[in-house]
């Protein structure tokens, strides 16, 4: 049974998930914690049917794989229903407003998780919806990958607050996420990007600021084998994002998750990848088919990490049936 914080218990009911830099430790501790405990349920074959009745509207406009599947699956579990839209077949495509739609699906869900390209449609989705939308991977943002993430390096490393986390490779939406995710919970983070693709400066700031706070540490350089020093965690993603087909990969190949790198952090790191990858590009085969990878527990842990989300932002049972 997982300990639930000391802090009066975060309401999340409601509200969005837009970005991670809306939520503090104590809101995340929460999620963690519910996630654990579902997790839990789970595995003992006691699922628990907390979002009985309840309908969630998923919009795509990029493909997804783990995304998709996950929020399915967790809507399913939880006793819900998940409905799959595909931008392209919605009236959105031909121009009907983002405010019309908001209201319109506000009418019919109970909640919405869209994936798209810019995270300003979804902030407008979000101010006219009258139910919480949930972020399920903007150009800017992945704020349930960092989630699945944290939960990821808790149980293998039975804590966050103290580990350093070092991302190598493109400053992207994953990026994003999981530095805003991992500062906010007391990691020292560190990044090595090519130049010119380092993470945004508006979140770099931020983090920085989570950081000054928290007394945690920050490298934003160009050397990888400068980010993975003590590192206990690797972490990397792939070079082009959705939306980049275009873009010039070699201007990465200093950046590749080998074994030679992998040798200079900690010699119990993980390596972490959100997935898709692809081998012998961000990262080796022998590195994310080893013992020290963790990729497949990270995607598993994208199911329980947003059912928690869900029973929390779409629910509304007691708190303590969250931890029965
Ligand atoms: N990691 C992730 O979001 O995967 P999908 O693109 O398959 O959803
Ligand atoms: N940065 C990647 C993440 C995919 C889950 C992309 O946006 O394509």
């Amino acid at each position: 049974m997982n300990v639930v914080s000391t802090k009066v218990t975060p309401t999340l009911q409601g509200g969005d998930l837009l970005s991670l830099l809306d939520y503090d430790a104590n809101q995340i501790r929460h999620i963690l914690d519910v996630a654990a405990n579902l997790k839990a349920k789970q595995k003992q074959g006691k699922p628990m049917k907390l979002l009985e009745g309840k309908t969630l509207g998923m919009i795509f406009s990029k493909p997804s794989t783990r995304t998709r599947i996950s929020f399915q699956t967790s809507m399913y579990q939880l006793g819900g229903n998940a409905i799959f839209l595909k931008e392209d077949d919605m009236q959105l495509s031909r121009g009907e407003s983002v405010a019309d739609t908001a209201k319109v699906l506000s009418g019919y869900l109970d909640g919405i998780m869209i994936r798209t390209y810019s995270q300003k449609m979804i902030e407008e989705l979000a101010e006219h919806a009258t139910i919480p939308v949930i972020n399920g991977l903007t150009d800017m943002y992945h704020p349930c990958q960092a989630l699945a993430d944290l939960l990821t390096i808790e149980e293998q490393k039975g804590k966050l607050a103290g580990n350093k986390i070092a991302y190598i490779g493109d400053g992207n939406n994953v990026t994003h996420s999981l530095l805003i995710a991992a500062a906010t919970m007391g990691m020292d983070v560190a990044i090595a990007t090519p130049p010119g693709c380092e993470p945004d400066a508006a979140v770099l700031h931020q983090v920085k600021k989570i950081t000054a706070k928290s007394g945690t540490g920050i490298t934003v350089c160009h050397d990888p084998d400068v980010a993975v020093q003590d590192a206990d965690v690797i972490y990397t993603d792939v070079w082009a994002s959705m939306g980049e087909e275009d873009k010039d990969i070699n201007i990465f190949s200093r950046f590749q998750v080998n074994r030679g790198l992998m040798q200079k952090a900690k010699p119990d790191a993980i390596f972490m990848h959100c997935l898709p990858a692809h081998r012998e590009l961000e990262v080796t085969a022998d590195v994310i088919d080893s013992k020290q990878s963790v990729v497949f527990q990270q995607a598993e842990n994208r199911l329980h990490a947003q059912k928690a989300v869900l029973v929390l932002l779409l629910g509304d049972q007691p708190q303590e049936l969250l931890y029965s």
